[in-house]
């Protein structure tokens, strides 16, 4: 194993995630990292003949392809959605030279090297071994799914017999016998969601598979066309099919000499009955099959895709020699492919969200969250297309958030903590303690604050894009409906003459009531309040970007009335925000009368204390009773607003924002955390980084690090945080340039790190295509491609009329 840093298993350049050595132990982790895919289905990094036996899990996903399952759990029974794991094209078992099936852990392995290139969404694979008579052999495989022709995925699998001559048996198939086994919370859960419809040979050497998930219907054909070569000349070996319910493979012999290389290309493709312009998916995957080339011809168009998509996407750092201890460059990479792995031009127009855990793995059920808040900047930037896609997959559940809000007693849309297929309320009603082996009710779902976060990103596109088509048809629709649902939340307090949202649950979620009641939330939750209160602030502002005509449509078919909007505009003056008695902002009301927890002592008796809840709960205690916190919950008010943002706000409702607090606010938070959630550290890098800058750097590099180092103990084999990851990218862009755009202008305060020599990237503004290039000392901002109207553009206090095709250079003071 070859390590390049103390407890680092990956050595790392600026463009490959490399594993040297096989661990079975890290498998999992390596399977979620250097898993393929392209906005429309992924697989895992599994080896292609490994099965899922505890330490590996192939796992292949659709893009929203979910099922629910009932399970019994004494006395109740229970429904889960999943993100279902589909038949296993990979699947491919040698025997080579009559040795048994081929395994890493039955043969002597002389080198083994895993490589992930990110430049060309390719995995790499390269193994030397010998077996027990001394037979020596080389494999190698490369594989791809594909950016270019999202139906497709290929492998090529190549075997050099090194000093032998003999035999070697190959089994390719489509294994969709497997069920959902990739995360550990639900192993108590029913598993079996798909049942198997047909298993045939519909070429010499192609297989179909067709199968259906039980309850959603999702019909899911695959084929899997496998040749072979030997050094490089086409052999025909006689297949023999083996067509079993969920199993569709072929079996084949040849033949092979010492110093030969046999290559056995596999081509595969995926088509379900959620795919547009389609007669019925196993039609379409018969025809696909038909069409795909070899594997060098799939692999050109694919890299030539995921070239374009790193012109758009890719941050070139210039770091100045020994400044960083780890591969920022890398890193940051490595995050950006996830994230577009996940959602792609291809994802446009799929009805999909964008899962916390990517297609990656079985966490948290491949479900939507809020982490879309850390994730769309970075996309919105790029290629704002696919937000807007995005956000279509909300407006589309529109109908159902307005029946949650109904059916809750409120009005407008509740969107649901955790969303899937038709977005319901997907929140587990309990979840398994490890630690106590009890069932504990999780109350997460109280998590309101979700609803703000898909306003807030509905805003965030439309100021980067201004794109009002959208907002005039879908955008607005969403917002007034959220922000009709806070003013309906919000009740007025004659005594404090304020407005109050009780019951809620804020993102620390730690807190889910008051010491010694029972959990019906917590009130006042202050991110939670203010962030209603800028809701229904901008909802003013929406209703009058649509314009008149589309105003008063949206307000007639809403039933929304002026007295409504005149509410509205009352709340967001006079919302509630709790404070300590020194003048800090309170987490939430009663926040400054809990115990103290001792931090000390719970880190000399745990190894890992970042889920305290479940230390607590399994000691008979509860984490309800403490000041502490499972992730940044109040700071994420600095992460999202500027300072003036902040101030404006708060001005509005009338309470002072004293800027000299805000270090005293992370300071205080931070001290108080304990980071249980990957999306944590981030917002405290963010917002320590004035004020303490070690500890700003020290979380930012455990946030880049954060599945590549599996700093949470094991949860990044179940899926790589996404959210985590797209935080990352744009916490680094922001904190480099200061991006902003707000109030109709694009705005900058840049300022290169000390290590960093100079930061490339281009981003999209209002259809304008812009190269940002920033030194120590200047920042440029050069029009590559025009938009269709000049814009405002702020760096510091200079502001310009940036013109079409433009470019500006402005001088930074070093301080
Ligand atoms: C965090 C949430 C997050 C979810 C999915 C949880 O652990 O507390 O804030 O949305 O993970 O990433």
């Amino acid at each position: 194993m070859t390590a390049a840093g103390a407890g680092v298993d990956a050595v790392r350049s600026g463009w490959r995630l490399t594993y040297d050595g096989f661990e079975p132990s890290a498998e999992g982790k390596r399977e979620a990292l250097c898993a393929l895919g392209n906005g429309y289905f992924a697989t895992r990094g599994a080896a292609p003949w490994a099965r899922a036996d505890g330490v590996r899990y192939p796992g292949v996903y659709l893009a929203g392809g979910y099922n629910r399952l009932r399970t019994r759990i004494g006395d109740r029974e229970v429904e889960n959605e999943d993100l279902v794991n589909l038949p296993n094209w990979l699947n491919l078992d040698l025997d080579i030279g009559r040795s048994g099936g081929f395994d890493e852990r039955r043969v002597r392995l002389l080198n083994y090297r895993q490589e992930l290139d990110l430049e060309h969404g390719l995995l790499l694979r390269t193994l030397s071994f010998e077996d027990d008579e001394g037979r020596r052999s080389t494999l190698r495989e490369r594989r791809i799914v594909s950016m270019e022709q999202m139906h497709l995925a290929a492998l090529e699998v190549t075997l050099t017999a090194e000093n032998w001559s003999g035999t070697v048996a190959v089994r390719s198939g489509i294994d969709g016998r497997g069920v959902n086994a990739g995360a550990k919370l639900y192993a108590r859960f029913s598993n079996r969601h798909l049942q198997p419809l047909e298993s045939e040979l519909i070429a010499n050497d192609t297989v179909l598979l067709l199968t259906r998930t039980s309850g959603s219907g999702l019909v899911v054909a695959q084929a899997a066309r496998t040749r072979v070569a030997r050094n490089g000349e086409a052999v025909e070996p006689k297949g023999r099919p083996t067509l079993e319910p969920g199993y569709a493979s072929l079996s084949f012999e040849t033949p092979i000499a010492a110093g030969e290389t046999l290559q056995i290309e596999k081509l595969a493709v995926l088509h379900t009955s959620r795919d547009r312009a389609i007669f019925e998916p196993s039609a379409a995957a018969r025809k696909a099959i038909v069409k795909a080339g070899s594997f060098d011809q799939a692999h050109a168009a694919h890299s030539f895709a995921w070239e374009q998509l790193w012109r758009r996407f890719d941050i070139r750092m210039e770091v100045r020699e020994g400044a960083l201890k780890l591969d920022a460059q890398m890193l940051l990479r490595l995050n950006l492919f996830h994230l577009l792995q996940t959602a792609s031009h291809n994802s446009i127009g799929l009805d999909i969200g964008v899962p916390a855990r990517g297609w990656t793995g079985e966490a948290y059920q491949g479900h939507i969250f809020w982490d879309e808040l850390f994730i769309f900047p970075t996309l919105v930037l790029r290629l704002p297309e696919i937000t807007r896609s995005l956000l279509m997959y909300r407006y589309h559940r529109l109908d159902e958030a307005r029946d949650a809000a109904a059916n809750a007693g409120f009005r407008g849309a509740m969107f649901p903590w955790q969303s899937g297929s038709d977005g319901q309320e997907t929140t587990q009603k309990a979840n398994l303690n490890p630690r106590s082996e009890r069932w504990v009710t999780d109350n997460s779902f109280r998590q309101r604050h979700v609803g703000a976060a898909v306003a807030w990103n509905v805003w965030q596109y439309e100021q980067m894009t201004d794109d009002r088509q959208f907002l005039q048809f879908y955008g607005a629709e969403l917002f007034l409906e959220i922000a009709r649902f806070w003013a309906s939340v919000a009740q007025y307090n004659p005594a404090r003459e304020r407005y109050e949202i009780r019951g809620v649950m804020g993102p620390d979620e730690f807190h889910e009531g008051y010491p010694d009641a029972p959990p019906a939330g917590v009130d006042n939750n202050a991110y939670t309040n203010l962030m209603a209160a800028w809701v229904l602030w901008r909802a003013l502002d929406v209703l009058d970007l649509v314009g008149e005509v589309r105003r008063a449509e949206l307000m007639g078919r809403l039933g929304l009335s002026s007295e409504e909007v005149v509410r509205w505009d009352h709340i967001s003056r006079r919302m509630y925000v709790p404070f300590h008695d020194d003048g800090l902002i309170s987490q939430f009301e009663g926040y400054e009368r809990l115990a103290e927890l001792d931090w000390d002592a719970y880190r000399a008796r745990y190894d890992n204390i970042q889920r305290l809840e479940l230390i607590l709960e399994a000691e008979g205690d509860s984490a309800n009773r403490y000041k502490l916190g499972k992730q940044a919950d109040v700071l994420m008010l600095f992460y999202l607003f500027s300072s003036d943002g902040l101030a404006a706000l708060f001005d509005r409702l009338g309470y002072r924002f004293d800027r000299e607090m805000i270090p005293r606010i992370a300071d205080y938070y931070d001290n108080r955390c304990s980071h249980g959630s990957t999306l944590s550290r981030v917002v405290s890098a963010w917002v320590l980084a004035r004020s303490d800058r070690r500890r700003a750097i020290g979380y930012l590099t455990q946030a880049l690090l954060s599945d590549v180092e599996d700093i949470q103990g094991g949860t990044t084999a179940e899926g790589v945080h996404l959210g985590a990851m797209a935080a990352t990218v744009d916490l680094v862009l922001r904190a480099c340039t200061g991006i902003e755009a707000r109030d109709d202008a694009l705005r900058f305060s840049p300022r290169l790190p000390e290590g960093l020599e100079r930061l490339d990237l281009s981003i999209r503004y209002r259809g304008h295509v812009l190269d940002l290039a920033l030194a120590p000392d200047s920042f440029r901002v050069r029009s590559r491609s025009p938009g269709p109207a000049p814009f405002r553009l702020a760096c510091g206090a200079d502001e310009i009329d940036f013109p079409r095709g433009g470019e500006a250079t402005f001088v930074l003071r070093r301080d």
